[in-house]
């Protein structure tokens, strides 16, 4: 079997709800890290899915024993926010796998090249290859930053397979790249967009996250 990358939008209310608040021009910067709140923990779950380790237990309950399901402690898990807008995702995803360590990648770009520059790497030099990634950022458009931090990614030995990307509005040339680099990827995203334009900004998009989050 050849893998693709694949690309889940959920079809729930709750992502919807968020996603239309997140999108008005109208929503104050703190309604609208509500909805980056709301959307991380909502997408994260989604993304949970056959991706967070699982280990088979028996427990006793107060009637007798019973076969279940528990977190597997053991196995590393991960969460990369590339600063700044994905810290907007963080705290909801954080909820969800609150054992999972936080390694902060910062990135902007420059304005003229769209080219991604990191500020900031606390990435550990090597990761387990079992660890089980999961990167957050509201947008994915040119695809420059998002590249930039599976390149970092991979090159500490983290596996492709078992990283998810959690992001609330995808377009095209930064799915097309991720599919051409990474075909074993899984994507959840609350929409998939049209284009990008000639200032790098997603149509219709939501604007620039990063500023709607911090009211700058
Ligand atoms: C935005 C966004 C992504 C990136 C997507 O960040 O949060 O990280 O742009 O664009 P790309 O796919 O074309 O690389 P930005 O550089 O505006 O920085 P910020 O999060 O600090 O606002």
């Amino acid at each position: 079997m050849s893998l693709q990358l694949r690309v889940y939008v959920p079809p729930h209310p709750l992502i919807k709800h968020w996603l239309a608040v997140a999108r008005d021009a109208g929503t104050p910067s703190v309604l609208f890290r509500s909805a980056m709140t709301e959307l991380g923990r909502w997408l994260t779950y989604e993304a949970a899915r056959e991706w967070l380790p699982t280990l088979e237990a028996t427990v006793q309950t107060p009637l007798g024993n019973c076969d279940a399901t528990l977190i597997n402690p053991e196995v590393p898990v991960a969460v990369v926010p590339i600063l700044r807008a994905g810290l907007g995702l963080l705290e909801g995803a954080q909820t969800l796998l609150p054992l999972a360590s936080i390694y902060h990648l910062g990135l902007v770009r420059d304005e003229q090249t769209l080219q991604p520059l990191c500020y900031l790497n606390k990435l550990p030099e090597k990761l387990d290859p079992q660890t089980r990634v999961l990167i957050v950022d509201p947008m994915l458009a040119t695809g420059g930053s998002i590249m930039a931090a599976m390149a970092e990614l991979t090159h500490r030995g983290v596996d492709p397979s078992l990283t998810r990307i959690v992001c609330v509005v995808a377009a095209p040339p930064a799915l097309q790249q991720l599919s051409n680099a990474y075909p074993g990827l899984i994507v959840y995203t609350a929409t998939i967009d049209e284009t990008v334009n000639n200032q790098g900004f997603i149509v219709p998009g939501l604007g620039d996250a990063g500023d709607r989050i911090f009211g700058t």
